[in-house]
C-alpha cells in the first residue's frame, strides 16, 4: 500500500474519531450538561449557542417566530382594559399638548380641544377650521377609529393638516386612548377583548360552536356586534350586551 492509501484511511479514522467526540458531547450539549429538561425555545436556543461554541457552527435559530394568530391581530379591546391612564396622561402631555388642549372648555390650539371627542363626530369641535380631509370622513371618533388615526395620522386620514407622524406602539397609543377617554364625559365602553383564539378560529375551519354557547331564543337581545361570544357554559342572558355607542 502506497502512502497515499495510507494517508487516505488515517483521514477517514480522524473523521470518525472526529464525529465520534461530536456524538459524544452532544448529550450535554442538548440537555445544558446538567440533564434538566428545558422549555422547547430554551433547549433550541442553548443547543444553538453551544452547537456555535463548540463547534464553530453557527446557525441562526429563528426566534419562536411572533407571528401567531394572537399577535398578528391587534386586540384593541384587551389591551384597553388594561391600559394605563396615568402613562396616557404623561404621553399626552409631551406628544399632544403642544396642539391640543383638554380641559373642558379649552382653547382650540393648532389642533382643536379633545375634551369629550371620544364618540364624537368627526372634525366637529365648535370653532376649529379643520382639514379638508378630515371633514370629509364619515363617521365619529369609535375607540378603533382612535386607534388607527393616531397610528399614523395621514395614513388615516391623507391630507390631515395634523402634522404627527403617530404613536407606533401599542401600549403607549392604547394608553393616550383612555386617557382620551377618561376625558370624555360618558365615554361608551371599551370595546369587548376578542374570543379566545381556539374559540375564535377553529381548526380545520369547522365552524362549530363551542359546546356549552347557547343560541338566544328569539326575542332575547341579541349581544352587540362586535360583543364576545359568550364564554362556554355561561348563558346569553347572563351576559350583558356592552353599550355601544350609536354610529
Ligand atoms: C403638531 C400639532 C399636533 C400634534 C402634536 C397632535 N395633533 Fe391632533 N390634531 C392636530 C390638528 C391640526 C388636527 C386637525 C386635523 C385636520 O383637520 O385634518 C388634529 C386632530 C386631532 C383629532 C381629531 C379631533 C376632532 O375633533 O375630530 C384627535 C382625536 C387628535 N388630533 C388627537 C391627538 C393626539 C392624541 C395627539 C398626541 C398623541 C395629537 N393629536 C397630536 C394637531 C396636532
Amino acid at each position: 500500500m502506497g502512502e497515499l492509501g495510507l494517508n487516505k484511511i488515517f483521514g477517514a479514522l480522524l473523521a470518525t474519531a472526529l464525529g465520534l467526540m461530536g456524538l459524544a458531547t452532544l448529550p450535554s450539549v442538548v440537555f445544558g450538561g446538567d440533564g434538566a429538561h428545558h422549555g422547547e425555545h430554551e433547549e433550541a436556543a442553548s443547543l444553538g449557542e453551544k452547537m456555535c461554541e463548540q463547534f464553530h457552527h453557527c446557525v441562526e435559530i429563528a426566534e419562536a417566530a411572533p407571528t401567531g394568530a394572537a399577535e398578528a391581530v391587534f386586540d384593541l379591546g384587551a389591551a384597553l382594559l388594561t391600559a394605563d391612564v396615568t402613562k396616557g396622561e404623561r404621553t399626552f402631555a409631551g406628544q399632544c399638548s403642544t396642539c391640543h388642549s383638554i380641559a373642558p372648555g379649552g382653547a382650540n390650539g393648532t389642533g382643536p380641544n379633545l375634551h369629550n371627542v371620544v364618540a364624537a363626530d368627526k372634525a366637529a369641535h365648535a370653532g376649529f377650521k379643520y382639514s379638508g380631509a378630515l371633514s370629509n370622513m364619515e363617521g365619529n371618533w369609535t375607540y378603533e377609529n382612535l386607534n388607527a388615526w393616531l397610528a399614523s395620522p395621514a395614513g388615516y386620514a391623507k391630507g390631515t393638516s395634523m402634522s404627527f407622524a403617530g404613536i407606533k406602539k401599542d401600549a403607549d397609543r392604547v394608553n393616550v386612548i383612555a386617557y382620551l377617554a377618561a376625558n370624555t364625559e360618558g365615554a361608551p365602553t371599551f370595546p369587548a377583548p376578542m374570543a379566545a383564539p381556539a374559540e375564535a378560529a377553529p381548526v380545520d375551519g369547522e365552524a362549530v360552536p363551542a359546546e356549552g354557547v347557547v343560541v338566544p331564543a328569539e326575542g332575547e337581545v341579541a349581544p352587540a356586534e362586535g360583543a364576545a361570544p359568550a364564554a362556554p357554559g355561561s348563558s346569553p342572558a347572563e351576559v350583558p350586551a356592552p353599550e355601544v355607542a350609536p354610529t
